[in-house]
Parts: structure tokens; sequence; C-alpha cells
């Protein structure tokens, strides 16, 4: 990686300067945000997870089951509060993160990410010299099952790097479970018909640092596109300037961070399983003039191994089936084969061809 190519060596040599490589076409390009008054903006909703936990036949849990699924079907995107992920391991994670991303260049070049592959330091999802680049670093780990890791792309330094991403990754591997069985409910299933289906699931994590930028007019923090994961968790660093964008009705809108809330989103898988009740949203992030932004991602999925179609009891009279059937496996390949091009690109693959 030369200077241009990386966006923190960038900054730091020609803070004003955006490189054409960055510039996007005029289409692709953030316009000035969507909702300028606080009356006018439409926040993504708010679930609280220990309101379903607590469960039994109280009313309070009916209403928030309620609400989640309103969240998966309108929105594709919630924000979960009182997860049991403890306020200090979030804090650890990001510290961690924010160190690794703080150290020098050279440092960071020892774990680099080889081309075609979403592991490692880098920029993902580059397949030909013409593209635009994200302005962004990033740092992607495949995380379980252990064949899928890549040790020698775990960071060594910071020296907790290794063990705190162990423990936040169990912690957020519980949550996905336990929010898989929620939605579960939400769809008149079987609690555990997702937990069984997926087998030995996957999981990766993606850290992502976006400097400022002198133009955040011109640039793109992240390409839209929607996730390839059945769900992903998002933690937002805690000063960070608002960055994600989610496209609801042919408009941006901004996530505004929730205080120790995790973002969660309905991946493509979902969307398939659900044969498109729940939605896989597409997503962006834009940068900040002043402001940098951390996020830390985790993308949970079925075993490669394991067929996947629209669920038999969400498919009939009124709602034909929209998805054939394929192996997770054959569908990560053709997700990180491609480049984050909307959500189009990637659910085409598992469109049923009318
Ligand atoms: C992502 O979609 O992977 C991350 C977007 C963000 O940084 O908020
Ligand atoms: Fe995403």
């Amino acid at each position: 990686i030369g200077h241009i190519d990386d966006v923190q060596e960038l900054t730091k040599v020609r803070p004003t300067t955006v490189p054409e490589r960055y510039v996007r076409n005029m289409a692709e390009r953030p316009t000035v945000p969507t909702f300028s008054s606080p009356s006018q903006s439409l926040d993504i909703p708010v679930i609280d997870l220990s309101k379903l936990v607590q469960g039994g036949d109280d009313e309070a849990a009916r209403r928030e089951l309620m609400k989640l699924a309103a969240s998966c079907e309108e929105w594709g995107f919630f924000q979960v509060i009182n997860h049991g992920i403890d306020k200090d391991l979030l804090e650890r994670i990001e510290k961690v993160a924010t160190d690794f991303f703080m150290l020098p260049l050279e440092e960071k070049q020892k774990y680099p990410m080889a081309p075609g592959t979403i592991q490692g330091y880098g920029h993902a999802f580059v397949f030909s010299e013409d593209q635009k680049l994200d302005w962004c670093n990033m740092l992607a780990l495949g995380v379980e099952p252990h064949y899928i890791r890549n040790p020698k792309l775990w960071p060594t330094n910071p020296a907790k790097f290794s063990e705190t991403l162990e423990m936040y990754s169990t912690k957020v591997r519980k949550l996905c479970q336990t929010l898989l069985r929620f939605i579960a409910m939400t769809l008149g299933l079987n609690q555990d018909t997702f937990n069984d289906m997926f087998g030995v699931s996957v999981q990766a994590v993606r850290m992502n640092y976006y400097p400022p930028c002198s133009r955040p007019d011109l640039v793109l923090g992240l390409s839209p596109h929607s996730d390839g994961s059945a769900l992903t968790v998002l933690q937002q660093g805690l000063g960070s300037s608002v960055g994600l964008q989610i496209l609801k009705d042919n408009t941006w809108v901004p996530v505004q961070p929730v205080t120790n809330a995790l973002v969660i989103n309905i991946g493509d898988t979902m969307e398939v399983l659900t044969n498109g009740k729940y939605k896989s949203v597409e997503h962006r992030a834009v940068t900040h003039k002043e402001k940098d932004r951390l996020s830390i991602v985790t993308f949970y999925a079925p075993s490669y191994e394991i067929e996947l179609g629209p669920l038999p009891e969400l498919v009939d009279d009124n709602h034909p089936c929209l998805y054939r059937t394929y192996y997770h496996g054959e569908y990560n390949r053709h997700y990180v084969t491609n480049k984050l091009q909307g959500k189009k690109k990637t659910l085409e693959f598992a469109k049923i061809q009318t």
C-alpha cells in the first residue's frame, strides 16, 4: 500500500487533497443530508432486549416482539439496548481497534489483505484499477469456526487485541442466537428454527476506520451494499461522527448513535429465508470534515455447507417463492468476489428468474 492507497496516511501528508481515485461520479456522491431539522428526522427503531428476554405472557414483551417484527419488515435495521454485553467490553474492543488503527502504517502492513480475500488490513472488494476507493481503512478477520481464521492476520499489537476480540465475539455470537430466537417467534416459527438450521455458524468481524475528509461531499466512506450475512451487529465508536446511512423509501436516512446500543441489520440470508418478508436493506457510510469514525461490524451467517432457500412456512399462493435454493458457501463466494454495488447485485444471485 502506498500513501495514496491508505486514507490515514493521505490525510497526514496532504490533508486538503482528495485524489481522483476517491472522487465519486456525480450520481454516487453523498448529497446534503436528507433530514435537516430534528422534527423531520426519522430514526430507526430501538428494541429493548430485556423486555423480550423477561418475556412470558407479559404485555410489554408482546409489544416489544411486535416492534421487532415491524423493524425487520419495514426497516431491516434496528438498534438494540439492554443487549447483555457489558459496557466495559464494548469500550475495550473499541480501544484495541482504535489502538490498532493508530499504529504506524508499517506495523499495520504486517497483516496485509491479499487480493480477492476479505482478511487482513487494506481495501476490500477492489477488483480493478479504475474502481473508486472507499475513504476507509479496514481490518477484516474470520473468527468462527476456527478453520476460517488466518491466525497470521490477527494483530499481536496491541497486545490485548486477540484476547479482547475473542471475548467480544463470544458475546456477540450469543446475542445473535438470542435475536434469531425472537425473530423466529415473530414469524410464528419454532424459536430454534434458525439456530438449528445454521449448524456451526460462521462469524467474521470488520473494523472500519474513517478518517476525516476535507471533501465529504465527494467521497464515500463505504460503498452502498447490502450484507450477505444472516444478521449483522454493528458497534459505533463513542466519539464518532454520524456516518451510517440506510436507504429507506429511496432516501438515505442517517443512523443516529444511541449510547451503548448496538445496531442490528437483517442480511441477504434472512431475506431469502423469509422469502422477502424481512428486508436486507442497502446502506453506506459517509465521512465527516472534522471528525473521524470507528465501526466494529460482526457478520453472523450459517455454516457454508448449509442449503438455504425460502422457508416453506413463508411461501403460499399470496407469497410465491422469490428465491432459489443454494448452499451458503456458494453465496459467500459470489459475495466476496464482486464489488460492493447496492443490493441488487448480491441478491440477484438468489432470485428466481421470471
Ligand atoms: C458496514 O456496513 O459494514 C459498516 C458501515 C458502518 O461503518 O457503519
Ligand atoms: Fe454492511
